[in-house]
């Protein structure tokens, strides 16, 4: 990564006018992709739209519609991103893969989501550890075209940039807090738990396990709560947090994070599967099937 080009620009956050460096974007290889590729996309994709009506909210799946998101072959960041800029100002851009944390953050604040090139093989189907295409694009595109998350990301890209300068404990606790709400959150909606999270709406099992399964806690939003909070890379989430509306996402996450970090930090961190007196709970795990330990 340290060896591709970089450019420097200047981005806006609430310390002024900031120059960063950022790893340059990948051109999608679109005409490259072989049919294979296109068909564990069209795999993929059938199987998460045959998942996801009733377990998603509503605004994901209306949103990917929208978008035209092409069920049957890799679609064009191009066309997704006329659509995209028309309706939020976002901007899909391709990148090779996971990107060193102040480029990220850079990108979220310019309202540029980067979007991994390339698409699984078929025998990782069902599983993947790195983010793909399917993943990035499936999974994190759509909620891009709510006004209201599309300007939670932009926040915290610009969040992110000044946590940057303030050291790792930062980092660490906006890591959970992406962790548990833009990778793997819950809303309720129509009285139900629905999926918004990007790391379950790109998997088939996850998608009914987070909505579906006595195992894992299900958790009111809290934000202080949620910076302390380890969790699982490598297996389903224990707990998930939910919320009742992009908005309170926003609103909860308006405050200046600074004097936030340094009391959080002062206070120890919480397993994945933990429960505290003081969380609103709305289903308390039963802790069926959790490996023991490897919370990150
Ligand atoms: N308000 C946060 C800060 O001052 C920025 C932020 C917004 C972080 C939204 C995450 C999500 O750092
Ligand atoms: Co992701």
């Amino acid at each position: 990564m340290n060896s591709q080009p970089r450019r420097v620009e200047n981005i806006q956050t609430d310390r002024g006018s900031v120059p960063v460096y950022t790893t340059a974007v990948i051109e999608q290889p679109w005409e490259d992709y072989s049919d294979i590729d296109h068909d564990v996309w069209r795999q993929l994709y059938a199987r998460q739209r045959k998942v996801l009506p009733g377990r998603a909210c509503d605004a994901f799946l209306r949103a990917q519609d929208t978008m035209r998101m092409t069920p049957d072959r890799i679609p064009k960041f191009s066309e997704l991103n006329k659509i995209l800029g028309d309706t939020t100002g976002w901007q899909i851009i391709g990148v090779e893969g996971l990107l060193p944390e102040l480029d990220f953050f850079t990108h979220l604040a310019n309202r540029r989501f980067p979007v991994t090139w390339w698409i699984r093989r078929p025998d990782q189907i069902d599983y993947i550890a790195e983010p793909d295409l399917f993943h990035d694009l499936f999974g994190h595109v759509p909620p891009l075209m709510d006004k209201d998350f599309a300007d939670y990301l932009v926040a915290y890209g610009q969040g992110g940039v000044k946590a940057h300068g303030l050291g790792q404990d930062a980092l660490m606790q906006l890591a959970r807090l992406y962790w548990y709400t833009v990778e793997f959150g819950l809303m309720r909606e129509h009285g139900q738990m629905r999926i918004y999270g990007a790391g379950i709406a790109s998997s088939a099992g996850e998608s009914v396990y987070s909505v579906e399964s006595a195992s894992p806690n299900r958790i009111a939003f809290d934000l202080e709560r949620i910076m302390r909070t380890r969790y699982r890379i490598d297996s389903y989430q224990k707990t998930y947090f939910v919320i009742d509306s992009y908005e309170q996402l926003i609103e909860a996450t308006r405050p200046d994070f600074t004097p936030i970090y340094r009391q959080v930090a002062q206070q120890p961190l919480l397993a994945a599967g933990s429960v505290l007196d003081s969380d609103t709970v709305y289903q308390r795990g039963t802790g069926e099937g959790w490996p023991d330990d490897g919370d990150v």
